[in-house]
């Protein structure tokens, strides 16, 4: 590598600079913190508050803009906290008020922003309004907030349309009076009536108590759910899966959740210094999501198209191209993201024997993906989503070349979406394994006692924080060389221009930067003038060559 030095961000004076430019947002570096599964301060298994405030020397020096944690509220956690039973209180498992408070200052201090989650379209079943809902009779003021329809059929015996849940099964549940209530996740998780006013009004509610403690932002959780259909009509396009596949059906981008996006914004426009929100919207195509993030509308939404390209270079480059016109067109930025808590991690999704091949899930009779060669393009693919104009975002442990735990045992999984299916589907547990701080320690140092939520694999081990924090070679050391240089040249502003290349080799000039990044096997030829800045493995560049799989950011600078 050629560069290991590594930025700080705990020098006073830049945390106050990089706190006063307003439109931070627009190429901030945003890492996701999963806390179940971060570190652990009390030792029970499941990551907390303590753990996360630990670590934010790690987050500094990495040299992330912000972290977005996903839910840590109240809940049941039969949706691992997307099942929230109070949404201004912290769940003991992970901490307390206090220990939020302490964590927003200490990441402040380090010129961290902190943007939390925000899970709207539906509450946990033990939340007290839908057990007060449950207690109450149909058509009663209780039942209003949330999606109450009663059974179809003589007897009311038969759901009232034909829509399913996106974890399996049916998407409605009786109550045993007639009424069936909407699910569109686990039954555990019931759908709010966003035409209800009290529902709305509680959600103000909730955004004014979290901005009021200093957090900077929501990650807004299925923000393509919440209104749906007039008079719910049965779904004839019959894709579940969040929308993902283009078609929509009657439950999801319902023109109607824009109003909901623009009430927001006046709330947050009353704050200073501007407060974002995030779309979570599975929906395509790309100018249907940028709808989200129109001016007064949402900040940024997250490109899974980005994601689902695969290791293609083609894929990529058209995605690319049609997410930058999409957001240009409403003066949007774009944002970069490969993993998240949801989907199998890239390093594994590009170890298969097909590396564009879309998999919700990997078990152990699966076919088992080649480690090494993910990685590699992994290593390879950092260095394109950290120098594309917008925003990016880093999953938690992304930085150490994690893969998914692949071979997990049925016993243990918790994932709602494996216990729906029957393990038809496996779910998202192999993403969301506890991380490896310390290759000799109980629990690889996620905590001291050596318990964990979910088992660790082996190879965690190889791949812990403390064996590549002074190897030059590591993942993390790329991680961190390519944060500092994007800052030092303003990636992430510089606009992109294309260079023309073999349709593999996605090959760029961003400002002073050029990226080139080959997703073929072949070595490809690099220009006989050529300084590398960065490499993405230690033998990216031979004999003027740049190996296959590989990727370099080089020095434009006269
Ligand atoms: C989002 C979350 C996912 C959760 C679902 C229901 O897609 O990212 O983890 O299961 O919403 O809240």
């Amino acid at each position: 590598m050629s560069d290991t030095f590594v930025p700080t961000k705990t020098d006073p004076g830049a945390a106050e600079a990089a706190r006063t430019d307003d439109a931070w947002w627009r190429d901030a570096v945003v890492y996701q913190i999963y806390p179940r599964s971060f570190a652990d301060g009390d030792g029970d298994g499941m990551g907390d508050f303590a753990g996360i405030t630990s670590k934010v020397p790690y987050l500094s020096r990495l040299g992330v803009d912000a972290v977005w944690i996903s839910p840590f509220y109240v809940s049941p956690q039969r949706d691992a906290g997307y099942d929230v039973a109070d949404y201004v209180d912290v769940d003991p498992r992970f901490g307390t008020l206090a220990d939020v408070d302490a964590f927003i200052a200490v990441a402040h201090a380090a010129g961290i922003r902190v943007i939390v989650d925000l899970v709207p379209n539906h509450s946990s079943s033990a939340h007290p309004w839908f057990q007060a809902a449950l207690a109450s009779a149909p058509g009663s003021r209780e039942r209003a907030r949330y999606m109450f329809r009663r059974g179809s059929g003589p007897d009311a015996s038969l759901p009232p349309n034909n829509w399913h849940s996106v974890f399996g099964g049916p998407a409605w549940e009786p109550v045993g009076d007639g009424d069936w209530y909407l699910h569109l996740f686990d039954p555990s998780q019931p759908d709010f009536d966003w035409s209800d006013p009290e529902v709305a009004e509680m959600f103000d509610d909730v955004l004014r108590f979290w901005l009021d403690r200093g957090v900077d932002g929501f990650r807004v959780d299925v923000a393509h759910s919440l209104v749906k259909a007039e008079g719910l009509p049965d779904n004839t396009v019959m894709r579940d899966i969040q929308g993902a596949g283009g078609d929509r059906g009657p439950m999801w981008d319902q023109d109607g959740v824009h109003e909901i996006y623009r009430h927001w914004r006046r709330l947050l426009d009353e704050y200073t210094p501007p407060r974002i929100l995030v779309a979570e919207a599975w929906v395509h195509p790309a100018d249907r999501m940028a709808r989200y993030v129109r001016a007064d509308e949402m900040h940024q939404a997250f490109n899974f198209p980005y994601m689902l390209s695969g290791w293609s270079g083609q894929a990529l480059r058209e995605t690319i191209d049609e997410s930058l016109a999409a957001n240009h067109a409403v003066d949007a930025t774009t944002t970069w993201v490969q993993s998240n808590h949801d989907v199998v991690r890239h390093a594994t999704r590009f170890g298969q024997a097909d590396p564009t091949r879309w998999v919700n899930g990997i078990g152990p009779d699966d076919p088992q993906p080649d480690q090494e060669l993910g990685l590699r393009r992994a290593r390879a693919i950092a260095l394109l989503t950290l120098a594309l104009p917008g925003s990016a975002y880093i999953y938690q442990g992304e930085e150490l070349g994690l893969p998914d735990h692949t071979t997990l045992p049925a016993d243990v999984r918790q994932d709602p979406t494996f216990i729906r299916t029957g393990g038809a589907e496996i779910g998202r547990d192999g993403c969301r394994v506890p991380l490896p701080w310390r290759a000799d320690a109980p629990a690889f140092g996620f905590n001291e006692t050596g318990a964990s939520w979910l088992p660790q694999p082996a190879v965690f081990g190889e791949l812990a924080a403390d064996v590549q924090e002074d190897d030059p070679a590591s993942t993390l050391s790329l991680y961190r060389a390519a944060l500092r240089l994007r800052h030092e040249r303003g990636l992430g502003r510089a606009a992109l221009e294309w260079n023309e290349s073999p349709a593999a080799v996605l090959d760029a000039d961003l400002g002073d930067v050029r990226m080139i990044v080959n997703t073929g096997s072949e070595p490809v030829a690099l220009p006989s003038d050529a300084r590398v800045l960065l490499a993405s493995v230690p033998d990216a560049v031979a004999e003027g060559r740049l190996a296959g799989d590989a990727a370099v950011w080089l020095d434009l600078r006269g």
